[in-house]
């Protein structure tokens, strides 16, 4: 008889979005009239087409694959030597940051990395997590056993939560007792809150002093409009002996299909062995996409490559400005509706608190059901997310227009 793994037993729900996703299919198979008005603004995942930049380095590398001379078969595990460059180049180097090229491993997704990374971590740390948070790094740990069970708020044991509220501006702060692992995420999803300098010194400082390690996730750092805000953890001095960062290309060159990713791993960053000794992540990291992991195919890194061209970048500034344009539409729309809303200025997601005592739940059916809108509620993200809905800005202009009109005439 095998055993299978009982951790998985203690998520009480299914992975968020799917659970969302079968609840909307109820509601429309039930409501075919109002199925054919539905507008989703639940998950992030984006809607306009690839860049051109892009779509014409894809079409080329194409056909680079169709002939036996320019034929690629297996890749680097770590990505090709010229996307690392690329990125390495222009996402750290031109902003200040110190990063190499072979700091760089590109991959399929960031959802996919941090999940992975806890394979080159200990079993015995001290996860900090904020709440509300991003699913993945929640149920990843319970996955591998870093957790106890849940409560009936949904919250595990063993994790150190680290509240986000209005009061600390949705940003969390360094604890006072010692963890190990700190998963920040900024821009954040699902608040849309962005940290400033002071607030990531101030967890870099933490770091140092606690010999922790911070899994700095900042997929939507291309959506940063204040010109005052960090746009990596590697603008704080300290934070290459501190800090792995997650970047994804979903996001900002709309590669949510297409999937390109990259995590930087800093070889001045260190991890303690059983035994007390210090050594470095960065080989193990390695050693875990070589063995693990075949790479992103040569086309589609040829085409994360585009987005770094001339016109890729100006391309890519059009399709934020087109979503940062919806996010506006949609926080005064939901403000005028007489909600209290954060976030949409440095983030794709609007955070809405809930009118009344309606639970995050209640205002899913609700708006799902009077406005044949899908939102996202700000419980599945954590128990601190109860009281709240995000409502996601990647659409058509004209969708975000109208889930605007729409909540103005919903009646709580
Ligand atoms: C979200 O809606 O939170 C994201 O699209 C999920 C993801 O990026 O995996």
């Amino acid at each position: 008889m095998a055993f299978l793994n009982d951790n998985f037993l203690k998520l009480k729900a299914g992975y968020l979005f799917p659970e969302i996703a079968r609840r909307v299919k109820t509601f429309c198979d039930a409501n075919p009239e109002a199925a054919k008005r539905l507008i989703r603004c639940g998950i992030g995942d984006v809607t306009e087409p690839l860049p051109p930049a892009v779509v014409a380095a894809m079409h080329k590398a194409v056909d680079e694959m169709a002939s036996r001379e320019t034929f690629k078969g297996y890749g680097p595990e770590q990505g090709y030597e010229w996307l690392r460059a690329a990125i390495a180049k222009n996402d750290f180097r031109d902003r200040g940051c110190d990063v190499a090229d072979d700091e760089i491993f590109v991959s399929d997704g960031t959802k996919c990395d941090t999940g992975n990374i806890l394979d080159i971590l200990g079993g015995k740390n001290k996860i900090a997590i904020s709440d509300p948070v991003y699913p993945v790094y929640v149920d990843t740990n319970v996955m591998a056993g870093h957790t106890g069970e849940a409560n009936e708020a949904g919250a595990f044991s063993k994790l150190v939560y680290l509240p986000c509220k209005p009061s600390n501006g949705f940003i969390p702060e360094p604890p006072k007792k010692h963890v190990d692992v700190i998963y920040l995420c900024s821009p954040n999803n699902p608040t849309g809150a962005a940290a400033n300098r002071p607030q990531l010194e101030a967890w870099v400082k933490y770091a140092l002093e606690n010999k922790s390690v911070i899994l700095f996730d900042a997929a939507y750092e291309a959506y940063i409009t204040d010109a005052n805000l960090p746009h990596s953890i590697y603008e704080i001095p300290g934070a290459r002996d501190c800090a792995i960062e997650f970047r994804s290309f979903s996001k900002n060159g709309g590669f949510t299909g297409t999937r390109c990713a990259y995590t930087v791993v800093p070889k001045s960053l260190n991890a303690q062995t059983k035994s007390g000794e210090f050594k470095p992540l960065h080989p193990l990291w390695a050693r875990r996409q070589t063995t693990k992991f075949n790479g992103v195919s040569y086309v589609i890194q040829r085409a994360a490559e585009a987005l770094y061209s001339p016109e890729g970048k100006q391309q890519v500034r059009a399709l934020i400005e087109h979503y940062l344009g919806n996010a506006k539409i949609l926080r005064e729309g939901a403000k005028k509706a007489g909600l209290k809303v954060f976030g949409g200025v440095n983030a794709p997601y609007i955070w809405v608190r809930t009118p009344k005592d309606v639970t995050s739940w209640q205002a899913f059916d609700k708006i799902l059901g009077a406005a044949n809108v899908v939102i996202t509620p700000g419980s599945g993200f954590g128990s601190r997310g109860e009281g709240y809905f995000r409502i996601s800005a990647f659409n058509s202009r004209a969708n975000a227009e109208e889930v605007a009109r729409r909540l103005h005439t919903l009646k709580w």
